[in-house]
């Protein structure tokens, strides 16, 4: 059915970034500001209360998260709430903390399902957790390479690792979770990980449990710990793993001298 045959609903997906009233873009503010409803899901209760200074109708999509319950049956309904104002012809925004393309299935829902439905909708990049790890660690993901999984998926499907390039694992806090819950999972499924992790890195290799800073005088977690101690480690469910390579580049000498050769060709 095309629904905006009968209305001019939109939605636009915004990103707030990292840090409470640090990140927020030009862009962003305006789609907040010429809204009729925003919803919203931050990383703190004190952002969403910023949010809620911006805009005067501001509906938090935190309500939907629950004990016992699969956070996939959550962000249905979280994309069915939103939708459910789009469909009615308002001005929609979502905002979201981050990045709302990085790691994040509503925000990508929402979009897809909107234009599938005739109605506009568009993503505004925000500064995600990666942006600010990258600057926080000194961490240039293009000087060995750079891997990136939810922590969930790595264990449930069979990956092939380079390990001498940074490997990057989000949503550590809830690895293993076969319902897809929020509660952070326990030792022995980060044992499983890890099990995971030795195929490809030594037991004391040296890793990094990092957490960008939600409101700026909090600081940040950048804790260097040894790989086996991840079972032990204190671990929220916003913490990132950081593996640093683990051995070097090797030279790809047939590629070299093959184009070597066609260099001398040329010639
Ligand atoms: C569903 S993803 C959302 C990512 C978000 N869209 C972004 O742009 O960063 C949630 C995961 O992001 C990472 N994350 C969220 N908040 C973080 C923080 N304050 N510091 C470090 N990583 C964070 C963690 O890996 C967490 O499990």
């Amino acid at each position: 059915m095309n629904y905006q045959l009968e209305n001019k609903g939109s939605l636009a997906c915004v990103g707030i970034g990292m840090t409470l009233g640090a990140h927020i873009t030009p862009i962003t503010k305006a789609h907040i500001r010429e809204s009729d409803i925003c919803f919203v899901m931050a990383s703190d209760a004190l952002v969403e209360l910023w949010v809620e200074q911006m805009h005067h109708n501001v509906v938090s999509l935190q309500p939907y998260y629950a004990s016992n319950k699969s956070r996939k049956k959550t962000y249905k309904e979280m994309v069915d709430a939103v939708l459910q104002e789009v469909r009615a012809g308002k001005k929609v925004c979502g905002i979201f903390y981050g990045h709302p393309g990085v790691f994040a299935y509503v925000p990508h829902k929402l979009i897809s399902k909107a234009r599938l439905e005739g109605f506009k909708a568009i993503m505004e990049a925000g500064i995600s957790a990666e942006d600010t790890l990258i600057a926080d660690l000194g961490i240039d993901p293009g000087k060995f390479g750079c891997q990136q999984y939810e922590a969930s998926q790595f264990m449930f499907y069979k990956r092939i690792i380079d390990p001498s390039a940074y490997l990057i694992l989000w949503q550590i806090g809830v690895a293993g979770d076969l319902t897809y819950g929020v509660e952070v999972t326990g030792a022995k499924y980060r044992q499983i990980l890890l099990e995971l992790l030795y195929i490809n890195y030594p037991k004391n290799h040296s890793v990094i449990l990092y957490e960008a800073a939600t409101i700026a005088i909090k600081g940040i977690r950048a804790e260097n710990i040894a790989l086996q101690d991840l079972v032990g480690a204190d671990i929220k469910d916003y913490t990132t793993l950081v593996i640093p390579p683990a051995r070097n580049m090797q030279r790809n000498k047939e590629v070299i001298q093959e184009i070597t050769a066609l260099s001398i060709e040329c010639c």
